[in-house]
């Protein structure tokens, strides 16, 4: 299927059922090894495999020159195969080498020597990594997933519609780019952080099911799941409930996993958000090993030991096999971290040889208590029991990243465990300067209908029909059910502090449309740069990304962003102040 005039073959496609034929390949010079005087085993690349061909001395070739073999592919001799390629059997002799051109020596060896190579090194000559099998791998897995999803959701009838790039900026969600306009000097575009207010004003419009593989932008913190630019699957349907966007979104999910793995993910498991933070302790519960949240509320009820005694909630992990290699300095450190999480402090209690429990405070805690510790947490001989008594988002918090960092494997490592979480809170935390709750996806997401009546009594405990889906404890993807009432959009942009007027000003294009009549809807976006990331086997979304960004958010192998020049910048209207000294 990849032959063109220049060959017949590609390098890794040879194999024995070839043998006497002639053919021609074309690629890259992996290496050259001297056979006597005379001969030379010359290793070519392209994208699919290695072939060895054995070229006559005189003929200059060096590591990546650009090279046409035209040769027969014969078997090689006894004792010279190569089990661990599977060209390994045969070669190419008699073979005529054109050079298309040669190349300088490259910075860092094209194979996996690369990957001890520093990565800026790599991100410089990006052309070059990305010449090597495991990123061309990782190219391909993401073109996989591309494709299945696309496959999937077209069979559902979603249909593809484009947003604009150039947008206003608006104020919920992350940081965004801007972009200046020379029409008119000193406004600004935005770039996109997802198409959420198009995609809602596509289902005003009658389009009944979008769907995008998006570009968003967002001017954040780079981590290992996060670039400034992503790629999202973002979806809307009308009329929906929200088992009728996690099916459509899960076939989808499913699609790319087969696609890449050849095997279907068993259906993905549920979860409430409640459920996930009392026993996970975090909203991304990562369900592949076991040490969850056991609730100990009630064991000290009449406890004496005052660190605990009159807590709202009361919680530990069992660290199994954990005692002996976790140290005084360890149990500091961990110490430390659930105190700069905002707990008042952190007990830690080994499980002794015989039975029973060394700690510093164990000398505070009843008999009774002590054994009933023992019981709930099944505990034996070497094993590490972690407590912590505080309020309840404070203990499920600091348990669940104490958890996250004694237990959790890699990312991409198997198996895949999916999960919904649901009923996300409608509502997180506090604004500083309102002293009104925060969102906890965006201010569009629909209040729980069990939940109406609490919301002007008591809004933290209105739960939303909001969701995420969760991969081996990364967030994948986030969507909701939305408000298309605008009595009920009011109220919660009350419940939020924000009053008609400035909810005119700051959303006005988006609401007003929906007064023409909007239909139910609900929808969904998912990390495509993730999904593939994990499904890959890598730890780092930037292994999946043709050019991604450093940490630092610069571009290594282009050098951007640069400066503007002075004509740009007066074109634009603007003026640069001299940085900060
Ligand atoms: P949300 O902001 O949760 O939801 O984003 C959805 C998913 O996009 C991915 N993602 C990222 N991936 C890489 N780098 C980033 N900086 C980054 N930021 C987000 C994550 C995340 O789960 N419009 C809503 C969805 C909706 O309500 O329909 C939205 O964008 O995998
Ligand atoms: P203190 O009584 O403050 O000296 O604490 C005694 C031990 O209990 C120390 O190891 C603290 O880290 C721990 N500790 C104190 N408060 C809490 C708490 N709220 N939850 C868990 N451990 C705590």
């Amino acid at each position: 299927m990849s032959t063109t005039s220049m060959r017949t073959h590609m390098c890794g496609e040879l194999r024995f059922s070839e043998v006497d034929k002639t053919v021609s390949v074309c690629g890259w010079v992996a290496s050259r090894r001297e056979h006597g005087s005379q001969l030379s085993f010359v290793d070519v690349r392209d994208h699919t495999g290695v072939i060895q061909c054995v070229v006559d001395n005189e003929v200059d070739v060096r590591s990546e020159y650009v090279v046409r073999i035209t040769g027969v592919v014969r078997a090689r001799l006894e004792g010279t195969t190569n089990i661990n390629l599977p060209t390994g059997e045969v070669e190419l002799g008699e073979c005529v080498v054109e050079v298309l051109r040669t190349a300088e020596p490259p910075p860092f060896p094209i194979d996996s020597r690369a990957d001890k190579v520093d990565e800026n090194t790599r991100l410089q000559h990006r052309y070059l990594d990305i010449r090597r099998e495991r990123m061309q791998r990782n190219l391909r897995v993401r073109a996989k997933v591309n494709s299945a999803i696309r496959g999937a959701m077209e069979a559902q009838e979603f249909v593809e519609v484009e947003t604009p790039m150039l947008v206003p900026s608006t104020p919920e969600g992350a940081r965004e780019f801007l972009v200046p306009s020379r029409k008119d000097p000193g406004s600004f575009y935005a770039l996109p952080q997802s198409p959420q207010l198009f995609k809602q004003l596509l289902m005003v419009a009658g389009v009944d099911r979008y769907y995008q593989i998006a570009r968003c932008l967002r001017d954040e913190d780079l981590r290992a799941d996060r670039q400034y630019e992503f790629m999202q699957l973002d979806a809307e349907m009308s009329f929906a409930s929200q088992d009728d966007v996690l099916e459509a979104i899960s076939k989808a999910v499913e699609a790319a996993a087969f696609a890449v793995t050849g095997e279907t993910p068993p259906p993905i498991e549920r979860m409430t958000w409640r459920d996930a933070m009392e026993t996970y302790g975090v909203d991304k519960p990562d369900l592949r090993f076991g040490m969850t949240l056991v609730d100990l509320t009630d064991v000290f009820s009449a406890t004496e030991f005052k660190a605990f005694s009159g807590a709202a909630s009361i919680k530990g992990i069992n660290a199994s096999g954990k005692a002996e290699e976790m140290g005084r300095n360890k149990l500091d450190g961990l110490t430390a971290k659930a105190k700069q999480m905002g707990a008042k402090g952190l007990v830690w209690l080994k499980v002794a040889a015989d039975g029973t429990l060394d700690s510093p405070v164990a000398k505070f805690l009843s008999a009774d208590e002590q054994a009933e510790l023992v019981q709930r947490f099944a505990a034996v001989a070497g094993d590490l029991i972690l407590i912590v008594a505080d309020e309840w988002d404070i203990t499920c918090e600091v348990l669940g990243t104490l958890r996250n960092d004694l237990g959790r494997p890699p990312v991409w490592q198997g198996p895949y465990r999916y999960v919904w979480v649901t009923e996300f809170p409608l509502f997180v935390g506090v604004d500083k300067e309102t002293g009104k709750p925060k969102p906890g996806h965006h201010p569009f997401c629909r209040p729980h209908p069990e939940d109406l009546d609490k919301f002007e009594t008591d809004p933290m405990s209105v739960r939303a029909l909001a969701y995420d889906l969760v991969l081996n404890g990364w967030e994948l993807g986030s969507g909701s059910i939305r408000i298309h009432e605008s009595d009920l959009q009011r109220r919660v942009f009350n419940a939020l502090g924000i009053s008609d007027e400035e909810a005119d000003k700051k959303f006005g294009f988006f609401l007003r449309p929906f007064e023409y009549g909007a239909p139910p809807h609900g929808g969904f976006a998912f990390g495509i740069d993730r999904l593939v990331a994990i499904i890959a086997g890598e730890e780092n979304i930037r292994e999946v990304i043709a050019f991604p960004k450093t940490q630092s958010g610069t571009d290594l192998m282009t050098g951007a962003p640069t400066p503007p020049n002075a004509k740009q910048l007066a074109e634009l209207g603007i003026r640069v102040l001299p940085p900060k000294a």
